[in-house]
């Protein structure tokens, strides 16, 4: 029997219940309730007055940014980093967080203070880092802490203008009785973390590793508590690091930052167009160009496709940086609308350079690298694609369409395939340009039906 008053909480997610049970009612985790602290109180009725305030009468202040010496990561974050905002940094470990976020410590204005705290590396490992990367360390303090509330406390006499903490997993609050790293602690430590930020307008930096099991134990339970979620999203082996914002209060979501992972740090990669494509030395099938506008820039990006005869059994479908819901839907369109079938045919896809294409521009191309791949017939180096590709088979126009031909222009290209509603009023200098309104004409066009 439990004594009145204890509870038993879940390690995974934080709730409480009162009598043990093999599975957490609230989250469904099995073996995950232990003894704990007693079930929060009701809190009562607040008795002051509470009144709202008119939106015209509150005062705007300019949102204060302060660059962080990296273009790249600027650009993500928006423009800088917000007085009193807190963002999170997400990636698979050894994607470079550690790095970036030490260089960024380092690379602010020398008025500023930083704060670097670390919970999973040593101090001396960091000062050896710092001296590889050539880190002006002059306005930087390290801290190696674990417990929040020490940490707090720290950061009250500090009164650092920007705290890195690295990383929030290693966090855990007196308050909570569960492993740090579990949701309970992970939530409470960043909301303490949360708090501060918003009261002292420091702004705070927390790492977080994305678990290879999902996203329940990992940072993604913190996304709705800060003001911005970077994710990097590349895979490690690669030298190309790309960090996304999924999020942002103060920015474009959607945002990328590209790096390279050097032996000197991340250092930020000036032409990105040229990372996403491979230099093949002539025409080959199963490969095209597209402009991706992921965030405020446009990207060329090639798309690969290969179409190989299927086993026994269902075919395969793979996509790598594209929906793999999406490609199935886009091969049944090419079946019903274009007449080309795959269904005898395992369709793997890859984005190159192992960025996330997350809007709906890829479609055209993916589908003519598929049919490209089927047949056998390459599409020219020169050529770019870009389209929506709707249900019944017409070719949607993209936001930016303009924009695209442009950067395709300006590296080269000099043959187009896109939605007619994205021809521009004018011809475009150096690029020939071609409307389609349907995949079948659009397939047409590249001379792949
Ligand atoms: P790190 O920033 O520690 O990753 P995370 O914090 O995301 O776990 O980076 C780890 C990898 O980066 C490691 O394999 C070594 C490599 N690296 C470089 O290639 N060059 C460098 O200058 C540094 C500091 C790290
Ligand atoms: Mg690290």
């Amino acid at each position: 029997m439990a004594k009145a008053g204890t509870s038993y909480v879940c390690r995974e997610c934080g709730g409480h219940t009162l009598k043990w049970q093999g599975q957490c009612p609230a989250c469904g985790s099995w073996n995950a309730l232990e003894a704990g602290a007693p079930a929060p109180k009701k809190r009562a009725g607040y008795a002051g007055e509470v009144k709202g305030q008119r939106l015209q009468d509150v005062d705007q202040a300019d949102i204060e940014r302060a660059p962080t010496g990296i273009r790249e990561f600027d650009r993500v974050l928006g423009g800088g980093l917000v007085t009193g905002s807190v963002v999170l940094i997400g990636g698979d470990p050894g994607i470079g967080k550690s790095t970036l976020l030490l260089q960024a410590a380092g690379g602010q204005p020398a008025d500023r203070s930083v704060m670097y705290v670390t919970g999973e590396e040593s101090l001396q490992q960091i000062a050896m880092r710092a001296r590889r990367l050539e880190i002006d360390a002059s306005e930087l303090t390290v801290m190696a802490e674990t417990c929040v509330e020490h940490l707090l406390q720290a950061l009250q006499t500090e009164k650092p203008d920007c705290v890195v903490i690295d990383s929030v997993q290693t966090m855990y609050s007196e308050d909570v009785t569960s492993a740090p790293g579990s949701v309970s602690q992970l939530r409470e430590s960043a909301s303490q973390l949360v708090r501060f930020a918003k009261t002292t307008g420091t702004t705070v930096l927390l790492v977080g590793h994305v678990t290879k099991e999902g996203n329940i134990a990992g940072p993604r339970v913190l996304e709705h508590m800060v003001d911005a979620v970077l994710y990097f999203e590349s895979e490690s082996d690669s030298r190309y690091r790309i960090l996304r914002a999924i999020k942002n209060r103060f920015g474009a979501a959607n945002e990328l930052g590209i790096f390279a992972m050097t032996e000197n740090g991340m250092r930020e990669v000036k032409n990105p167009s040229a990372i996403f494509l491979s230099r093949h030395p002539e025409a080959v099938s199963g490969s095209v160009v597209t402009v991706s506008r992921e965030g405020s820039r446009p990207l060329l990006i090639e798309v690969q496709a290969l179409a190989d005869q299927s086993g026994a059994g269902a075919a395969r479908r793979l996509a790598l940086g594209l929906d793999q819901n999406r490609l199935s839907m886009l091969l049944a369109t090419l079946n019903r609308h274009a007449g080309v079938s795959a269904y005898e045919y395992d369709v793997f896809i890859n984005v190159v350079g192992g960025v996330r294409i997350s809007e709906t521009s890829a479609d055209l191309a993916a589908l003519a690298a598929t049919v490209s791949s089927l047949r056998d017939r390459p599409v020219p180096q020169t050529t770019v694609v870009f389209g929506e590709v709707g249900l019944a088979g017409e070719i949607r126009p993209v936001a930016f369409g303009e924009e695209r031909l442009q950067e395709a222009a300006k590296r080269g290209f000099t043959h187009a395939v896109v939605p007619r509603a994205n021809l521009p009023k004018k011809p475009m200098d150096g690029i020939q340009l071609v409307g389609v309104d349907y995949l079948r004409g659009a397939l047409e066009a590249l001379q792949l039906v």
